[in-house]
């Protein structure tokens, strides 16, 4: 590694100097990772994004799963400098806005008829809104005279964001370990994943989902009475990969929720704003949350927003209660970013985004996705291709037969991420799926702009990809066992 050298000030103030002092060379950005370097992105349209280099990228990822209307729209950052100009700043505690009023009734409308004469909180992103809704369930409890209310279970295997409250709801174990004694921790149960399924999958899931919503209702009945809420993410975003239900599973949770007056929160952070092909994720199984969590396809990356959408039960209980939310953030209802989500969700309207992220719907792209991405099973390390709409994610396996993954130190997804981005396209590769550590996939989220041809071409190129990572480690195996017995092991 490069060295800079410094000249500094000893604990008892002496001068210590420069050639005595070394400090690794690092720029002044806090990047992810000093491990990795970063291409500088300078430019996006549709589905590409540029480097200063002048090379282009397919973003078959949305970043992750944030992009959904494409790059470079440029109807959006109009309406945000029109509201910059207009105003870019009040304090919730001193105004409201017409744009958030506004924007508000139209994402109610959005959110369809479970929430008529709800509330909208608007906050800067997915961590927040999670925290916002956490803070929600427990005071709506003890505005209905529930105050011994405070836990919010979990899933296992879930992503709810990296502030600490969303945190300890979470259950990715790399994000999580070094801050968990910092974190309040609740029970997790366990969270149906078929393709390593911890209970009996051959009548088609119906058995194994009845069996993991049946310890919902095990954790609260144990909790004695102190459960306010339940979070989940109704498909499973970045650690599980794009897992959907099994049938019946989300129903039941739902009403054992409502059976002990636990608030049901959908985070939909990833999957929301028509990322599966329905506005929420939630519609495809009919179940209607109390707390509806959304960010990331809310702006589509143009500005930092999310949202936490609540049923007209939940704000009720605060307006008619103490009359007020206990709770806030100085930039709440940014108005520069409520602008820029107003814009995004009239564009994904007008052009029908939604429908275009629909699956099920012949000849969308989404259909597409789903068609080319099964192809990828005939490669014998993909264990898995999984998904709705615009969300997919494959599984990486040593051995598709027993499902065995590859060993954590190969990081075969990041190899084949590497790969992918080697030819100019991107993909969000993850570890852990299996039991928090083991386990490789990449998630796949492209913009509903994607054409037909460009999905192809996506796949043939990520299929090339795993390929080229899979060669590379049986060459590398052959010549570690050849040498082996070269040495007579
Ligand atoms: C389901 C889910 N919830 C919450 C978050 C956190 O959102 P953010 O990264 O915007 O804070 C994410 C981010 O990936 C997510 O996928």
């Amino acid at each position: 590694m490069n060295a800079l050298t410094l000249s500094c000030y000893a604990p008892d103030n002496s001068f210590v100097p420069d050639s005595l002092v070394s400090a690794p060379r690092h720029p002044a950005l806090l990047r992810r990772s000093f491990r990795k370097t970063f291409p500088a992105a300078v430019r996006g349209e549709g589905v590409y994004l540029w480097d200063e280099t002048g090379k282009q990228y397919l973003d078959f990822s949305g970043s992750a799963a944030v992009n959904f209307i494409g790059h470079g729209v440029s109807e959006i950052p109009a309406a945000m400098a029109e509201q910059a100009r207009d105003l870019e700043f009040v304090h919730t505690s001193q105004f409201t806005t017409p744009i958030a009023e506004v924007y508000a009734q139209e994402l109610l409308g959005f959110a369809g008829e479970q929430f008529r004469d709800g509330a909208v909180y608007f906050t800067c992103g997915g961590s927040e809104s999670v925290e916002t809704a956490l803070k929600l369930a427990r005071q709506y409890q003890l505005e209905v005279g529930q105050g011994e209310r405070h836990q919010i279970l979990s899933r296992t295997q879930s992503y709810h964001g990296s502030t600490l409250g969303a945190l300890s709801v979470s259950g990715n174990r790399r994000r999580r370990e070094i801050y968990l004694p910092m974190v309040r921790e609740f029970t997790h149960i366990g969270i149906p994943y078929c393709y390593r399924c911890n209970y009996d999958c051959t009548d088609g899931c119906r058995n194994c989902g009845q069996e993991y919503a049946a310890e919902l209702d095990t954790a609260i009945t144990a909790s004695d009475g102190k459960v306010a809420g339940f979070i989940f993410e109704p498909v499973s975003g970045a650690t599980l990969g794009a897992v959907t239900p099994p049938p019946g599973y989300l129903n039941s949770i739902s009403e054992i929720c409502r059976k002990h007056n636990v608030l049901l929160i959908a985070d939909e952070v990833m999957t929301g704003m028509g990322r599966t092909g329905k506005n929420f994720a939630v519609e495809h199984w009919g179940i209607m949350p109390d707390i509806l969590v959304t960010a990331k396809g809310l702006s589509s990356g143009y500005a930092p927003l999310g949202a936490v959408i609540m049923t007209k039960k939940v704000v009720d209980a605060i307006a008619n209660g103490s009359g007020a939310f206990l709770h806030g953030f100085t930039y709440n209802s940014h108005p520069i970013s409520l602008a820029a989500g107003q814009a995004v969700l009239r564009r994904i309207q007008k052009q029908n985004l939604v429908q275009e992220a629909d699956s099920a719907k012949p000849k969308s792209p989404a259909e597409n996705l789903d068609t080319a991405l099964n192809r990828l099973r005939s490669l014998s390390a993909v264990g898995d291709v999984r998904g709705i709409g615009l969300l997919w994610a494959a599984e990486f396996v040593a051995d598709q037969q027993t499902k065995q993954p590859f060993p954590p130190q190969l990081n075969f997804a990041g190899q084949v991420g590497q790969a992918a981005v080697k030819r100019g396209l991107l993909v969000y590769p993850m570890q852990g799926c299996v039991d928090g550590t083991a386990g490789d996939h990449l998630l796949i989220a492209p913009p509903a702009v994607i054409t037909r041809d460009q999905v192809d071409s996506a796949v043939e190129q990520l299929g090339d990809s795993i390929e080229e990572v899979s060669s590379h480690i049986i060459w590398s195996a052959a010549r570690f066992n050849s040498s082996r017995d070269h040495l007579g092991e």
